[in-house]
């Protein structure tokens, strides 16, 4: 009977597949049309250069030539308004063309920017990009084609040089993020995938991080279908903050289904897990951080810092002990007899005269204070 019901249902379903949606080729981040299923419709998800990655720190190559990243005109929106809009997969705002990007191998235009997020219940995922296979909440995606080569986004896609992308991680706490607020306070007028609103246009710039110079490089791909492997990729070491308020509104707000569709489904999860290195390599614009360490490192540094701290514990000890015999010193004067009163000269002439007479006699029994250690019991034992 079960059986039965389910080949109905899945019969059902295919037929509906078949029926409308084959032509648009639709995908998900999981179900039928999942992830795992990508390849199947667009062969590129299959190759060997897909973005995003998990960026082992360890094993980045520092290149002292990648200057730090300069974006052009991204404060220069003018007073025409953005577009937020909902396309079932992201939020996306198109971004005007004189908007680019500098510090890369080519002149770069900008086309969008779109982010990534998990949900409420997942702890720290959301992240499309991992750094030591650590997530962040939320991925910053800002999308620039190579203009110095191609005339335009179109013409770019599909060429190995023809994508720029900046990916910014995005992590929760406290404060509010005017920056972001810019977006998420406008999500509430786009729940339902197709639906468009005009924002206030904003200083792209604030989505960034501070430093723009720290950051990792490597050769990948668009990270939704069709996957193409064109994307120059910069992922910035610095992340930013927005609000826990902010993160949840993110992941709650909006649906990857229309206003048609009867069944509600939430835009969650719209993350691609990390996919094989291979035979890439990941370059770093800055040198290992000193702030993340490996094992091995912290190992290293609690052994360094027993060691450091028994030998200081030494050396305070040969100090403490220096100074309580160095007082000892100071003290005996202390101790001894208050100092004689000045003799009076008549004493003073009288003295050479005894001293004379004691090293001038020669019979005396006392050993000389010459030769110490042969004293008169020695000698008279050893006789
Ligand atoms: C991109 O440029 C090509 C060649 O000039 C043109 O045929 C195409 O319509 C353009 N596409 C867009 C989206 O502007
Ligand atoms: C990306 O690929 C191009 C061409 O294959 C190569 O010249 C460049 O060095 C690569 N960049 C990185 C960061 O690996």
């Amino acid at each position: 009977m079960d059986y039965f019901l389910m080949s109905v249902f899945l019969l059902l379903l295919l037929w509906q597949c078949a029926s409308c949606k084959v032509a648009e080729k639709p995908w998900t981040y999981s179900g039928h049309v999942g992830q795992s299923e990508w390849l199947e419709l667009f062969p590129d998800c299959g190759g060997s250069d897909q973005s995003p990655i998990d960026i082992d720190s360890t094993q980045t190559k520092y290149e002292p030539k990648l200057p730090p990243v300069r974006p052009l005109g991204y404060n220069q929106h003018g007073h025409e308004p953005f577009t937020l809009f909902n396309n079932g997969h992201t939020v996306e705002i198109p971004l005007p063309s004189w908007m680019g990007v500098a510090g890369l191998p080519w002149q770069c235009s900008a086309v969008q920017l779109h982010l990534h997020w998990g949900n409420p219940m997942g702890v720290a995922t959301g992240s499309e990009h991992t750094i030591n296979g650590r997530s962040a909440a939320a991925e910053l995606h800002i999308v620039h084609y190579n203009s110095e080569l191609y005339v335009n986004m179109s013409m770019a896609k599909m060429q190995r040089d023809g994508l720029a992308v900046l990916g910014v991680l995005i992590e929760s706490g406290e404060e509010t993020n005017q920056g972001y607020a810019n977006i998420i306070n406008y999500l509430g007028r786009i729940k339902h995938a197709g639906q468009k609103v005009a924002i206030p246009a904003f200083d792209i710039r604030a989505l960034l991080p501070k430093d723009l110079g720290r950051y990792f490089r490597y050769n990948g791909s668009l990270t939704t279908p069709p996957c193409y492997q064109s994307v120059l990729w910069t992922v910035f070491q610095e992340t930013v903050m927005i609000s826990e308020t902010q993160l949840m509104k993110l992941e709650t707000v909006l649906y990857s289904s229309t206003t048609e569709e009867s069944e509600r489904t939430a835009l969650q999860d719209n993350y691609r897990t990390t996919q094989p290195l291979n035979q890439r390599t990941v370059l770093a614009s800055f040198r290992k951080d000193s702030k993340v360490f490996s094992a091995g490192e912290i190992s290293a540094i609690v052994v360094g810092s027993l060691c450091g701290c028994v030998g200081l514990a030494l050396i305070i000890r040969f100090i403490v002990k220096t100074i309580r015999s160095t007082s000892s010193w100071d003290v005996l004067p202390s101790v001894r007899p208050a100092p004689q009163p000045r003799t009076t000269d008549k004493e003073n002439s009288q003295k050479p005269e005894t001293d004379v007479k004691m090293t001038a006699e020669p019979g005396r029994n006392e050993p000389a204070p010459q030769d110490p250690g042969f004293s008169n019991a020695e000698f008279q034992i050893s006789v």
